[in-house]
């Protein structure tokens, strides 16, 4: 209670593990600026707690630990390590310079980790995860300490690994669903539990952690909340290993809408929802679903007539948030080439984009090609185009100047391009294939000839109508060298959007391409194997 006589609300920290569990994600791989441009949103939209890697897993995540480190002043900045000297050193030193540095580190509680994975006993890895809190501790105050898997854990054995790292040190708990196997009554039961039975919990935050195996990830979160959890362990989307994290967006809003029942608050700007989300989506290539709540396209569209009407006469009558409170912006304004610079420019500026003059200039040669062709632009096809043209977060070493298709039911497709090299030379080549992508595809490997496999080919229209732009993601598989003359498969994802789905298909296919040879490069030719 304030001396007004209202009670004040408890601050739920969000720990947000986008970079780290969300990157996880099959072909979601972030180059380094790419991770800098997502801490910098997440630092604005105020999330307190930024895992930025798994600093020991290669040279690209030690780098962008240490770069998120220097550049985020705002947020505690976390690397995520196993419970080993060799991890720990790695973190300490890619976390140097951060404000505030935060070391993650832990292993498994639950006996089939303990037999199978580490191959241990109980006492084993008891006296591990101990001896890796009072190790970081040498290094940095705060140290996380991970009970993995402890959703299937034995929940005595657990109150005494968590007992024993807060005596060595631990300033947070986590305690991860890691397998999504748990309901919300049994693991809130399991963070009740925790609360009520370890001795000295009043000296450490426990943290919430679950993955959504069984869709119930959100669900868990906030139980373990209501259960007296004091931080949220989230993605963006709700990305993450296999099928993904908690979603950040679900449990911010879940607590801001339902205040009545959590009588709880965050620290984030929900207005920043999403773009975040759409920022995440562009970078990783992982779409999200229409009806994906808070930020999925049909979140707040209502297509049964009933419904409509109702929303018509009052808008809380079908919708519990107000779409603007989250940062949806209104699809309604739209604009043509006759809207200039000025108008451009303004939009722009209200849909958050902070473009300088470079930038500005060439989204608005962009936006008058579109105009032209489809004579309406709206907010959808300005996110589009901001996305192609400056969200390109890597040196494009390939450049494609020009695609041409031939095909038809009578015809043998086939495909010219024109690809100016690293050096400004230019390469004009052409194939066929069995339909005209292919034939693209086909033509551009000739030019480029980085061996890889197409794993994944969508296509999406960004709004409706015969005109509309066309938004293509792709995902190649390739063998990238690592230490000890091994391979490793590794997914790029690719995108871009056009008018014509063919000339969006062959930029999209380059994107990926191109972010293949600027990964190969931003690690020296060589990855440590993860
Ligand atoms: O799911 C999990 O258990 C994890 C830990 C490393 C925190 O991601
Ligand atoms: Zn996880």
């Amino acid at each position: 209670m304030d001396n007004s006589g209202t009670s004040i609300p408890d601050t739920i920290a969000v720990f947000d593990t986008t970079l780290r569990d969300g990157e996880q994600s099959p072909g979601a791989a972030l180059n380094i600026d790419e991770k800098l441009e997502i801490a910098r949103v997440l630092e604005d939209m105020g999330v307190d707690v930024i895992e930025a890697g798994f600093p020991i897993s290669s040279p690209g995540d030690f780098r962008a630990v240490q770069r998120i480190s220097q550049e985020i002043r705002n947020c505690t900045i976390c690397g995520l390590t196993r419970a080993n000297r060799l991890d720990i050193d790695s973190a300490a030193e890619a976390l140097q310079s951060a404000k505030r540095p935060r070391i993650h580190t832990g292993l498994g509680v639950s006996d089939v980790h303990i037999e199978y994975k580490l191959r241990t006993t109980r006492e084993g890895a008891l006296e591990q995860g101990v001896d890796a809190v009072k190790y970081a501790k040498k290094f940095v105050e705060d140290v996380q300490y991970y009970a993995e898997d402890a959703g299937r854990a034995d929940p005595e054995y657990l109150y005494r690994v968590l007992e024993a790292v807060i005596n060595a040190g631990a300033t947070v708990v986590n305690i991860p669903d890691t397998t999504g196997y748990t309901s919300p009554g049994e693991f809130g039961a399991l963070i009740r539990g925790i609360v009520d039975n370890v001795s000295n919990i009043h000296r450490a935050t426990v943290a919430v952690h679950c993955h959504n195996d069984l869709g119930m990830a959100t669900a868990n979160t906030l139980a373990g909340v209501r259960n007296g959890a004091r931080q949220v362990e989230v993605t963006v989307n709700g990305i993450g290993e296999r099928a993904g994290n908690t979603s950040l967006e679900e449990v911010v809003m879940a607590i801001k809408t339902r205040r009545d029942l959590f009588d709880l608050e965050t620290r984030i700007d929900a207005r920043r929802i999403y773009p975040v989300s759409r920022l995440v989506s562009q970078l990783t290539g992982i779409p999200v679903q229409p009806n994906k709540a808070i930020v999925g396209a049909n979140a707040f569209a209502h297509s049964s007539g009933i419904h409509q009407d109702g929303v018509l006469k009052e808008r809380t009558t079908y919708e519990i948030i107000n779409p603007h409170d989250v940062g949806v912006p209104d699809s309604e304004i739209i604009l043509s080439a006759r809207s200039g610079r000025h108008g451009l420019r303004h939009r722009l500026a209200e849909l958050g984009y902070a473009l300088d003059d470079g930038q500005f200039e060439k989204v608005y040669q962009r936006f008058l090609k579109v105009a032209d062709k489809k004579k309406t632009v709206d907010t959808r096809d300005l996110e589009a185009i901001v996305a192609d043209e400056v969200q390109m977060f890597f040196e494009e070493t390939y450049h494609l100047e020009h695609v041409q298709v031939s095909c038809g039911n009578y015809s043998i497709p086939t495909a010219t391009v024109r690809i100016r090299g690293p050096n400004g030379e230019i390469f004009c080549d052409a194939d066929h294939g069995t339909g005209p992508v292919d034939a693209i595809y086909r033509a551009i490997n000739r030019v480029i000839g980085e061996p890889n496999e197409l794993i994944e080919f969508s296509i999406q229209a960004v709004t409706e109508g015969i005109d509309a732009v066309g938004r293509v993601t792709v995902r190649i598989q390739a063998d990238e060298p690592v230490k000890d003359n091994g391979v490793e498969r590794r997914v790029f994802s690719g995108r871009s959007a056009d008018t014509d789905i063919v000339v969006a298909a062959a930029k999209a296919y380059m994107f990926a391409l191109n972010r293949l040879i600027a990964a190969r490069r931003e690690a020296g030719g060589t990855r440590a194997s993860e």
